[in-house]
């Protein structure tokens, strides 16, 4: 019996005393074990005399029950202080601040694009799509601008293969291939938004690679008034009803007649300033009635049909519409420029 207080006196220092579970298994091996030492006196019952077998049975059994409590208190214990320990590291400080996450903003060219997509497919224009590698018959000829035109001069273009295959210096070509296609019986309402190249050198208000939004309409009957209405809607609701159209005669080899669509300036209402170089009015496209030539190249007869078609600088209406004052901007990729427009524009 005294062994049997010793050894749970022992054990329960050791308990005591043990810092990690691996210390803990060791002591359960050491006592509990199939040759610990309280086993180990489970086999000497039967040495014992008679009548002391029950007594030192039951208290045996007594300290078996005791040693394995320790053992699970201290479990336990070394569990809870674990945890605690665990939980007291990762305290989250709910009054932090959280980490900012930058939210994406639309493209602005995009943008505009649709913008004027939806105003004129309210007015039952389709969108098509054409080539940005185009054939030189398509980008010129067609239009009515043959080999050695002086006109080819303005648009600087990247040729590709020979003379015959170049990056579209216009989407102009998409009105030959949209009229070819149509078959010279049908009306046409079109826009083509698109990517057109010229071999200019950047600077704020040239870039090699820029966007433009075609339009062409073709009907019988149809004069330069109609295409003055049609302007009209469009300017007012891209920068606001009251602002005022006009045109300016110009030329294009497409068009007979050709003009400049000019807007009154939205800033200062016409009354002059820098944006409207002190004019009062901003150009905005080029436009004219279609050549007659151009009609017949593509399939309508001119007698029969008429048309007006037009040219819009995407990244001019865009940098109108949010005082953008470098083109090189939309190619730039600096993130801060679109998230700006995306304020000012929510
Ligand atoms: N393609 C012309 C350019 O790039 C713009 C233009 C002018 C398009 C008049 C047209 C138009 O359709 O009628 O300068």
């Amino acid at each position: 019996m005294k062994e049997l207080e010793s050894i749970l006196a022992e054990l329960t220092q050791k308990v005591k005393t043990a810092t990690d579970s691996n210390e803990l298994n060791a002591i359960r091996v050491e006592y509990l074990g199939k040759k610990g030492s309280i086993s180990l006196l489970t086999a000497k019952i039967g040495e014992l005399p008679q009548e002391e077998k029950k007594t030192f049975g039951a208290a045996l059994n007594q300290v078996k029950n005791q040693a394995m409590e320790l053992l699970e208190e201290k479990r336990k214990e070394m569990e809870e202080k674990a945890l605690n320990e665990k939980l007291s590291q990762e305290n989250i400080d709910v009054t932090l601040p959280g980490t900012m996450i930058p939210s994406g903003a639309p493209n602005i060219l995009e943008k505009i694009i649709e913008e004027v997509e939806e105003v004129f497919m309210s007015m039952g224009y389709d969108v098509v799509d054409g080539p940005e590698i185009e054939e030189d018959k398509y980008n010129f000829e067609l239009l009515n601008i043959p080999k050695g035109h002086p006109a080819r001069d303005a648009q600087d273009t990247f040729y590709i293969e020979d003379e015959k295959i170049l990056l579209r210096s216009q989407t102009s070509p998409v009105q030959a291939r949209t009229m070819l296609a149509a078959g010279g019986n049908t009306p046409i309402r079109m826009i083509c938004p698109g990517k057109t190249y010229r071999r200019d050198a950047d600077d704020a208000t040239h870039s090699h690679q820029f966007m433009q939004i075609e339009g062409l309409l073709v009907d019988k009957d149809i004069s330069l008034s109609d295409l003055k209405g049609t302007f009209d809607v469009i300017a007012k609701r891209l920068f606001g009803e009251d602002v005022e159209t006009r045109f300016r005669p110009s030329y294009y080899q497409f068009t007979e007649p050709s003009v400049e669509t000019d807007i009154s300036c939205f800033v200062c209402k016409g009354s002059g300033c820098p944006l409207c170089k002190h004019t009062g009015w901003i150009t905005v496209s080029g436009a004219g009635m279609v050549h007659p030539n151009v009609l017949r190249n593509c399939g309508y007869d001119p007698k029969v049909w008429s048309g007006f078609a037009f040219g819009f600088g995407a990244e001019r209406l865009a940098m109108l519409k949010y005082g953008i004052h470098d083109i090189r901007t939309f190619y730039q990729t600096d993130l801060r420029e679109s998230s700006t427009f995306d304020r000012k524009d929510v």
